[in-house]
């Protein structure tokens, strides 16, 4: 026989009528509160990992969305997974939050921390709202567990903060377990994390939190037990180490622009030290999304505050670098235009923030191409998934039907998300649809040898530029009547 990873219901009579039951004997019974992208996601994975499961959330709409089956964001294998479960019955989606506590045990508290308006800080509103609520409604022992990304110190206050709200007799504990998952492979990082962090568990919770973690730890995830700030600072500190990545990687690109290096092999061959390691050092437009650059802003003001002004100067720069990058794309596509934008197509491919995702929260892409439509030129947008979200957001903005209507026409094109799609389209085709063959590859991810072959050009950051000394230095030069006489002749 071979093994499998305990169950959650392995020796364990199932009785869901005690007051004391959390701790002891039949499985936890789980809420999640707060379906966004965390909350679904997990609440999901753990009806996958055998556990009963209702998730909450304010919004009936989405509510009634999730109950159907239905996820309303773009997250490969998420709806597959919740149908399943929510048609087995293992799980179930309410806005009654009162009554999801009062048959749960361990309560995920999963609602957003957005950047506050007017300030680097991370609003705290929701994760205060959703803890107090949980409190208010416990009737039986269990543990609140904080997944939300905060600023170092939240958990202990929230802790202060419920003290008085629990119902006599009632043993509540209030831990914090910060979630790691990556947008676009978020089933796949909660169902199998790479470590899991327990922050201010006493004995009895951290027993419950093994046995909500079963089935990855039996396959070898590592637990991390720590105090409450540690557990809270891990998350953030990964996300800003990440972003730093990044704006490293990006910083150097600078470097090879001005010495006719290249990034992308100098990237592989850093990537070969194991103290390295080649992931998240590609270079290009920078990070975005709803995590990276409010995560590091957060951390930036909350070190200040503290006084760690090191941390907080640092941040800055990693922060600049990243905004440098949309910056310096814009520069790229005006200079590629001859000086000037103006009532020239541009056909924009991507809006997501990443691949795989239809997230489009600070989004390096519409950033790029909102800056250009404003300067006059016509921009048309196509994304494989994130046209509705784009469009939602950024409703000036034009919209192709699919990639071909997108470049038909264009003066230039700009790759701002690296979609399989667009790395895997077939130059040649594309080369006899636009005005003009010149891409701008923001995210150094085409085949550069094969669309050249195609007849285009390619614009790289970070890559010696073949085509630099016939384009034109100046703005001037742009203007001049030869250059002019060869746009109108085209
Ligand atoms: C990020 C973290 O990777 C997750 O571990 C974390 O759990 C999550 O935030 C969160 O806090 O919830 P995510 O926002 O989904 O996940 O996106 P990433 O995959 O980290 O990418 C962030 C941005 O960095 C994207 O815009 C991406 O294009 C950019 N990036 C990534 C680069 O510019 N270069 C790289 O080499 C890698």
């Amino acid at each position: 026989m071979t093994a499998r990873p305990p169950g959650p219901h392995d020796s364990l009579p199932n009785t869901h009528d005690r007051k004391d039951s959390t701790m002891n004997d039949h499985a936890p019974r789980i809420s999640v509160i707060g379906t966004g992208y965390l909350g679904a996601t997990h609440a999901a994975a753990m009806a996958e990992m055998g556990f009963d499961v209702v998730g909450v959330d304010a919004d009936p709409k989405k509510v009634q969305a999730l109950s159907r089956g239905d996820v309303p964001f773009f997250e490969p294998g998420l709806p597959e997974l919740l149908r399943r479960h929510v048609d087995s019955g293992r799980l179930r989606f309410t806005s009654d939050l009162a009554d999801a506590v009062a048959v749960s045990d361990v309560h995920f508290v999963c609602v957003g921390t957005p950047q506050r308006v007017g300030s680097f800080a991370a609003n705290l509103d929701h994760v205060q709202e959703a803890t107090r609520a949980v409190a208010k409604a416990m009737t039986h022992d269990g543990v609140i567990v904080g997944k939300s990304t905060v600023p170092v110190g939240t958990a202990a206050t929230l802790r202060a903060m419920i003290e008085p709200l629990i119902a006599e007799g009632v043993h509540a504990e209030l831990i914090w377990n910060p979630e790691f998952l990556r947008e676009g492979m978020a089933v796949e990082d909660t169902l199998h994390p790479d470590r899991i962090v327990l922050g201010g568990t006493t004995e009895s919770s951290e027993a419950v939190m093994r046995r909500v973690y079963a089935a990855p730890i039996a396959v070898g995830a590592p637990v991390i037990t720590c105090d409450l700030p540690t557990a809270e600072l891990v998350k953030v500190s990964a996300n800003a180490f990440l972003a730093t990545k990044i704006s490293f990687v990006n910083a150097i690109a600078e470097v090879c622009d001005a010495a006719g290096a290249d990034v992308s092999v100098l990237a592989d061959a850093l990537g070969h030290d194991a103290r390295i390691g080649r992931r998240f050092l590609d270079a290009g437009l920078g990070f975005g999304g709803g995590c990276l650059p409010k995560d590091i802003r957060a951390l930036m003001h909350r070190s200040a505050e503290l006084g760690a002004f090191s941390a907080a100067s640092l941040l800055q720069q990693v922060d600049e670098i990243n905004m440098g990058r949309r910056q310096l794309i814009i520069d790229r596509a005006v200079e590629a235009l001859y000086g000037s934008v103006l009532n020239r197509r541009i056909a924009v491919l991507g809006a997501a923030f990443k691949p795989h995702t239809d997230d489009v929260r600070d989004s390096p892409a519409l950033n790029v191409a909102a800056a250009l439509h404003l300067r006059g030129a016509q921009v048309v947008v196509w994304d494989p998934e994130a046209v509705p979200t784009a469009r939602r957001d950024f409703p000036t903005l034009s919209y192709a039907q699919d990639l071909e209507s997108a470049v038909r026409g264009a003066d230039l094109t700009l790759v701002l998300t690296e979609w399989p799609e667009f790395v895997q389209a077939d130059p040649a085709v594309l080369a006899r649809l636009v005005r003009d063959p010149q891409v701008v590859d923001a995210r150094n991810c085409l085949p550069a040898a094969a669309w050249e072959e195609a007849g285009w050009t390619v614009l790289r950051s970070g890559a010696p530029d073949a085509d630099a000394p016939q384009r034109p230095r100046s703005r001037t030069e742009a203007r001049s009547p030869r250059r002019v006489a060869e746009l109108v002749a085209r």
